[in-house]
């Protein structure tokens, strides 16, 4: 099957139809989850922690959570933990990629960033918070999950966001912008940590919360590898093309920094980001009908405007 890149006028409802509405279904569990777990009068950190995961998103990393627990049959009523966390800790690195000493960026969510709405040490605790309250969620005692589950959710999300994960590919984005070294290679590899292995933790813990076996847990890797690497292109598509009423944030925001696009230009860009969907998708063929979120979140990835 192949797929090419799509027209604005065909980025409707009807097009990812299934997408659209489990991201809508989504949204509204992870939101009403994350009201209920902090009560009335915050205190400012928790005040910025809510600025921060509350203003939108689309809330795709903890969508896949829950849609790749269920291709194993388990319901968004236990999935939504681990979603939830997943969404903290996402919340968390935007808040940070935006500080005055990472992108520099005033614009997040179509809103002020953290730290211009707050201040920067304000904006630096509610990140270090989210991504605490990320671990305090996956270990609490009462969810209703094997607790040998908890302990590898607990160690894959360390592993996936740290220093050998997203975190990693956070500190080559800096280190590349200063020395303007960039190749083919070195820009996959960022971009497979800063943005893949937090796609790759979302499928992981719907395989481990499934009981996945060791074929279908690689198979979902595989998607979400490239999902992470298609997620990425469309970013720098959008950084140069794109549309800050749309994304949300701003836009040539990205000039000091070599991606896909400055390496092989917009349209090789293009069809090399079609050929990991069309080897994502494959990798899904296993589970027929059951993955369609998953095949036009793929799809949409590349297609999105936002
Ligand atoms: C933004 O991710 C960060 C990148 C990895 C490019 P999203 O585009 O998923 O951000 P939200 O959560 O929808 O705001
Ligand atoms: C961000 O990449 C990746 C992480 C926050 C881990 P970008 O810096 O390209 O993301 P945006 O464009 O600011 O959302
Ligand atoms: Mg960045
Ligand atoms: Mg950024
Ligand atoms: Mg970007």
């Amino acid at each position: 099957m192949s797929v090419s890149f799509l027209s604005n006028s065909q980025l409707s409802s009807e097009f990812f139809p299934t997408l659209q509405s489990k991201l809508k279904e989504n949204f509204a569990l992870i939101d009403s989850y994350i009201r209920a777990a902090f009560s009335d009068g915050c205190n400012r950190v928790e005040e910025a922690m809510l600025y921060s995961i509350l203003n939108g998103g689309k809330r795709l990393r903890g969508s896949l959570v829950i849609e790749t627990a269920r291709l194993f049959n388990v319901p968004a009523t236990i999935s939504i933990k681990a979603a939830v966390s997943l969404e903290a800790l996402h919340s968390y690195s935007l808040i940070h990629d935006d500080l005055p000493d990472m992108d520099d960026s005033d614009l997040r969510r179509g809103l002020p960033s953290c730290h211009i709405k707050f201040d920067n040490a304000t904006a630096i605790l509610a990140g270090d918070a989210l991504l605490t309250w990320a671990f305090e969620i996956l270990s609490s005692p009462e969810w209703q999950v094997n607790p040998n589950i908890k302990l590898s959710l607990i160690s894959s999300l360390a592993t996936f966001s740290g220093k050998h994960g997203m975190i990693a590919g956070q500190m080559l984005d800096m280190q590349e912008e200063q020395s303007g070294s960039a190749t083919l290679d070195s820009v996959k590899n960022l971009q497979h940590l800063k943005t893949g292995q937090l796609f790759m933790y979302a499928c992981q813990a719907g395989c481990l919360l499934g009981n996945a076996t060791k074929q279908e847990t690689e198979s979902l890797q595989t998607y979400a590898k490239n999902l992470g690497l298609v997620f990425q292109i469309a970013d720098d598509l959008l950084d140069i093309d794109g549309n800050s009423s749309a994304t949300g944030k701003p836009v040539h925001q990205d000039t000091k920094k070599t991606t896909f696009v400055d390496l092989m230009g917009e349209n090789q860009a293009i069809v090399y980001a079609n050929e990991l969907i069309n080897q994502g998708l494959e990798s899904l063929e296993e589970f027929g009908d059951k993955a369609i979120f998953l095949q036009e979140a793929l799809k949409f990835s590349l297609n999105r405007r936002y």
